[in-house]
């Protein structure tokens, strides 16, 4: 998403500079091509060749630079820009841009650029919560910025409350989905599940498998940084809720059918990369099973099946986790399950599968087309079936 992309990264005067330090590297490993723009008050805190050595590319910190590389600098900044990001983003700065002031290298680019805003506001609580600062927020966000945070917590000043500067997995998130906004799904609501159901044995023990969830948020992820509103119906533990993304966490296979069929009334396309339990434990014991001499036999109970019960005027696209047979295996469950698409994942193929950043999958079609995909990352699979679903939504 990042890669190639010409980000003008504005950085004001708050101790979260040494922060945007991190977000300038992240960037830039991520293949963007980074151009920081730093107040007079940010190079207080942190240095110019700080960025410089980060992101190999030269650091505006005077309108005025009778040595730059641009002939004006702030329009070409301005021209190069596919996103601009304020990170951190001062009080002050927030203001200024509010009233669409220029008096400094950031604030005339930003007046100068038709690039969309993101701005990661880092402050004390009073100074965030204060009518002004309040105000002129709404004031960017009406007139389409995007505003990313800022989190709660400990603060410089010691006291805790809303101002810290959001972590870079986090205005990562925003910025690929400010970058993505007008995307080819943007206008459009997709529900995606991910993670493995857990079926109550009794209080302490559950029935689950080996999905990590990694699948269906890098699916949820790919969709929102293309425009699209998306709902995570989650069963995955641990992994942090991605930026911009409504997630409704659940646990049992009924309680994921409930959200999914509950959300997909509002949706254009389902995609369902969760690894759903077929059975559960036909009761659930109130206390904890004692251990005894004997075997132990659970009876289980079919669980329902989400897929096939979701039904409506949206794109159903499925994943088949396969052992054998991948495309026999997975071709029987489109017709069966009435599928626009599944994903057919080879979970014996190395890299690929439950747990993996990467997968290698085999998408096959209602039509019985069958394209066999690389090893990808899980973030290129999900804008590989996307590509498809908004072929299908163009349809
Ligand atoms: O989460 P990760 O660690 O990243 O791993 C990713 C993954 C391997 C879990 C993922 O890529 C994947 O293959 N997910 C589907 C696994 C699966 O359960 O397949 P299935 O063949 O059992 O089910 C077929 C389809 O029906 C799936 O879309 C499943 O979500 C859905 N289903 C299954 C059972 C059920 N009761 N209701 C359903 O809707």
């Amino acid at each position: 998403m990042l890669s190639g992309k010409r980000v003008v990264l504005g950085v004001t005067g708050s101790i979260a500079c040494y922060k945007a330090l991190d977000l300038a590297s992240k960037l830039t490993q991520a293949g963007a091509l980074v151009d920081t723009i730093m107040t007079r008050g940010a190079t207080q805190f942190v240095t110019p060749l700080a960025f410089r050595s980060l992101t190999h590319r030269p650091v505006v910190t005077d309108a005025f630079d009778a040595d730059s590389e641009y002939a004006v600098e702030h329009v070409e900044l301005a021209r190069q820009a596919e996103v601009i990001v304020v990170a951190p983003a001062t009080v002050h700065t927030i203001a200024k841009l509010a009233m669409g002031m220029a008096d400094d290298p950031l604030t005339t680019t930003v007046v100068a650029s038709r690039a969309p805003l993101m701005v990661a506001p880092a402050m004390d609580a009073d100074m965030f919560e204060h009518p002004a600062t309040q105000e002129n927020l709404g004031r960017l966000r009406q007139r389409g910025a995007v505003i990313a945070g800022p989190g709660q917590g400990r603060l410089a000043s010691g006291l805790t409350g809303w101002g810290r500067l959001l972590e870079t997995p986090e205005l990562l998130g925003y910025i690929a989905h400010t970058l993505g906004r007008n995307g080819d799904l943007s206008g459009r609501t997709v529900v995606v599940s991910a993670g493995g159901t857990a079926e109550p044995i009794d209080p302490v023990r559950v029935i689950t498998n080996h999905s990590s969830g990694k699948m269906g948020y890098a699916v949820a992820e790919a969709a929102r940084d293309r425009g699209a509103r998306v709902v995570l119906v989650s069963a995955a533990k641990g992994l942090p809720n991605p930026p911009l993304v409504e997630v409704v966490p659940v646990s049992t296979a009924q309680q994921m059918c409930d959200a999914v069929l509950a959300r997909t009334e509002e949706a254009d396309a389902l995609i369902m990369a969760a690894a759903v339990a077929d059975y559960r434990p036909l009761t659930t014991a109130d206390q904890k099973i004692k251990k005894s001499d004997d075997d132990l036999s659970i009876q289980l109970a079919k669980t329902v099946d989400i897929l096939a019960t979701a039904r409506g005027d949206f794109v159903r696209v499925g994943f088949a986790a396969e052992s054998e047979n991948l495309v026999a295996n997975a071709a029987a469950k489109v017709t069966s399950k009435s599928l626009d698409l599944i994903a057919a994942n080879d979970i014996t193929s190395e890299g690929s599968g439950f747990g993996t950043d990467t997968n290698r999958v085999t998408l096959i079609d209602r039509d019985m087309n069958v394209e066999e995909l690389p090893l990808l990352t899980k973030y290129e699979v999900g804008n590989r079936i996307l590509d498809r679903v908004a072929r299908l939504f163009r349809d």
